[in-house]
């Protein structure tokens, strides 16, 4: 194969990977710059190598948000993407090409801001709304009318319209419910979002309603695909007019130009006055106003010819930087924070970022009393671009990782396989406080009345060191604590004691491996049904099972060789934890014993997580993707890739009524 081809797959295959974390997992890991420069750099390539192209080039041009367990339908009118322009100069380039193809014809454009979110097509017959589809591959997307008939402002009626029409919009989540959602996030454990456009995205995807019902979305609308009758819009400004007399959520604020100077003006205040609005803006779509206009310039398969986005620079401030702290997580790494004097950026308050690890401080050479660049990207937490050199002051102070650590009185050492410093005191207060928060946490023991302030407390009285001594604790005892009486000290007595006989994984979870979370919690106790046995696992037995890599088998490993470690399992044996997988000893469970289970669609008896504990709960596995170890595939409606997959190896299909039949209920 020629090194062009090579590089091509390559890079398809790189935009690919970023597509479905951008897309389908709502959670990219590089920002919109760096993934338009790839696209840019496989246009370029398919320019030059025409004979590349195939059908799947194009659907990886265009991105793909369908997913497992929606159905999806066609547009009427493709949604299409739009091209970007970073820079002054690309925006002229558009504009004088407008020019030259209309020649001596007068043309308006109009400024609208570009709403980071994510993009939605409503269709309205007869003046109801009758289905919410996303962008898909443009051509087909995914129905998502149950959980965008919550979306507060969206009216369900245009009772003045009659006609049918595809409405085009962005859902967007505003921030004060980004932080409520993420806050409710961080406290059971659970990963948070990076910023409001990946919540949208995935809350926007959600097929459990229950939950859906609890978080808010919003909704502006700026334009049409299909309508009927024609003679509707004629021009973009008409359509913003007509979405608002029909009072549905539309931009706070657009505008009209005669010529590229205007825009470019135009563009300038947009820049300036983003971040008093309620959606969070990136850029600017620059569109020929007329649609007469419009049809001659036509599209591209991607992108139409007409409308431009000008992305704005991600906004960028300086301030001081006053000090550097250190973050310990729940199992003793150590962060750094930046301590800022407080600034505006991005319409919030920064006065801490982000400064990743000592390597990270060390290349960007930080110190203490600095001039520093702040920037928020894509990202809602800051980071810190660079130095301002020119105004380092003499007294700047070099941070020494290791020092500091030292006078703090932290023994740590740095992983040998990375950056990260992580304590190695076991009796370290802070690293014990984490380890027992996490313990006690809802995804793990989940022992209610045991919050922060009670951890802290236990720990400064009892001289608490694992969380097997929370066992050990009476009724009295608690009464020593801040504010407890009677009633309080049992309550929390009675859920330390019962919390005893959580399932296996729970505890798993709890005693804080590095590197295993729930997922791979559950996988363990699936494999290896008591902690006795897991415990006496090998390194490749354990690589071998699905779901656990050679990072987590080592630290399972390593975990388990450690003394202290060893003791506080023995000290929950005799306090009487469950250590065991709990086996309904019935025939009918049996029958998923050993049987690996693949869940995908939509079920009308059950959601996909209670269809999961169910099988769990009789013995056999879940696992995430299909493969040839598969056993069962249980499809709902609107399966998609795994259906295939499966139906390709021969796997047996059943539908959740089948499940319930297997485990011997009825359906
Ligand atoms: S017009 C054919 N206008 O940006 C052009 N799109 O990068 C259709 N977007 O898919 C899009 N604000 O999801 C248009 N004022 C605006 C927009 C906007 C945000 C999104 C939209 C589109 C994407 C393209």
């Amino acid at each position: 194969m020629s090194s062009n081809k090579e590089a091509f797959l390559r890079l398809k295959q790189l935009i690919a990977h970023h597509d479905d974390l951008y897309y389908k997992q709502a959670n990219p890991e590089i920002d919109d710059q760096a993934y338009d420069r790839l696209k840019s750099e496989l246009e370029a390539l398919l320019e030059k190598h025409p004979e590349f192209k195939d059908a799947q080039t194009t659907l990886s041009l265009v991105g793909d948000d369908r997913i497992d367990g929606f159905q999806s339908f066609k547009h009427r009118l493709p949604m299409l993407s739009l091209d970007n322009t970073y820079n002054k100069d690309d925006f002229f380039t558009f504009a004088q090409r407008l020019e030259t193809q209309f020649s001596k014809e007068t043309f308006q454009l109009t400024i609208e801001p570009k709403i980071d979110g994510v993009a939605v097509s409503i269709t309205y017959e007869s003046g109801v709304m009758t289905r919410a589809l996303t962008r898909g591959n443009g051509t087909e997307g995914d129905d998502i009318t149950q959980n965008v008939r919550l979306i507060q402002d969206l009216p369900h009626t245009i009772p003045q319209s009659s006609g049918f029409m595809e409405i085009r919009g962005e859902i967007y989540m505003r921030h004060d419910e980004f932080e409520r959602i993420n806050a409710i996030r961080k406290e059971n454990g659970q990963d948070t979002y990076k910023n409001p456009r990946n919540l949208a995205a995935g809350t926007i995807k959600l097929l459990d309603f229950e939950e859906a019902q609890k978080r808010s979305l919003n909704i502006v609308t700026y334009g049409i695909g299909a309508f009927e009758p024609s003679s509707l819009f004629s021009t973009q400004q008409s359509i913003q007019e007509k979405l608002k007399d029909w009072g549905l959520p539309v931009l706070e604020k657009f505008w009209i130009a005669k010529d590229a100077e205007e825009a470019w003006t135009a563009i300038e205040t947009l820049d300036q006055m983003r971040n008093r609005f309620t959606y969070p803006t990136d850029g600017a779509v620059i569109k020929v106003n007329d649609f007469s206009q419009q049809r001659r310039l036509g599209s591209t398969a991607k992108a139409p010819r007409y409308a431009i986005a000008y992305k704005f620079e991600a906004e960028k401030a300086e301030t001081r930087l006053k000090d550097i702290q250190l973050q310990i997580g729940r199992t003793g790494a150590i962060t750094p924070v930046a301590i800022l004097e407080p600034v505006q950026l991005a319409g919030t308050t920064v006065s801490r970022a982000t400064l990743h690890n000592e390597d990270e401080i060390k290349r960007k050479d930080i110190r203490i009393g600095d001039t520093v660049v702040v920037q928020k990207a894509g990202e809602i937490i800051p980071q810190i671009l660079s130095v301002n050199l020119d105004k380092r002051k003499a007294d700047a102070q070099v941070f020494c990782f290791s020092d500091h650590l030292k006078s703090l009185n932290i023994e740590a050492q740095r992983d040998s396989d990375g950056a990260t410093w992580r304590i190695t005191a076991k009796d370290d207060p802070i690293r014990r406080q984490r380890a027992l928060m996490h313990f006690a946490s809802r995804p793990a023991m989940d022992i209610e009345n045991l919050g922060t302030a009670v951890i802290e407390q236990l720990i400064q009285i009892f001289a608490i060191k694992d969380p097997s001594d929370l066992y050990s604790l009476s009724k009295n005892d608690f009464l020593k604590l801040e504010k407890f009486k009677e009633k309080s000290a049992n309550n929390l007595y009675q859920s330390i004691q019962s919390s005893k006989s959580q399932d296996l994984w729970r505890l798993i979870h709890g005693i804080g491996i590095p590197n295993v979370g729930k997922q791979a919690a559950k996988d363990l106790e699936s494999e290896f049904q008591s902690l006795d046995r897991l415990q006496s696992a090998s390194y490749s037995e354990l690589i071998q099972i699905d779901g656990i890599g050679a990072t987590m088998a080592e630290s399972i490993r390593t975990w388990f060789d450690d003394t202290d470690n060893q003791f506080m399992l023995t000290q929950f044996k005799e306090q009487g934890l469950n250590m065991e997988a709990i086996k309904i000893e019935s025939e009918e469970a049996q029958t998923l014993a050993n049987k690996t289970f693949v869940i995908t669609g939509k079920f009308e008896s059950m959601t996909r997580d209670q269809a999961g504990a169910l099988i769990e709960q009789y013995g056999g596995k879940v696992s995430s993707s299909v493969s040839a170890k598969t056993d069962y595939l249980v499809a709902g409606e609107s399966a998609g890739s795994k259906l295939d997959k499966a139906q390709k190896l021969g796997v047996t299909i059943i539908s959740d009524q089948e499940l319930t039949q297997l485990i011997g209920g009825v359906s």
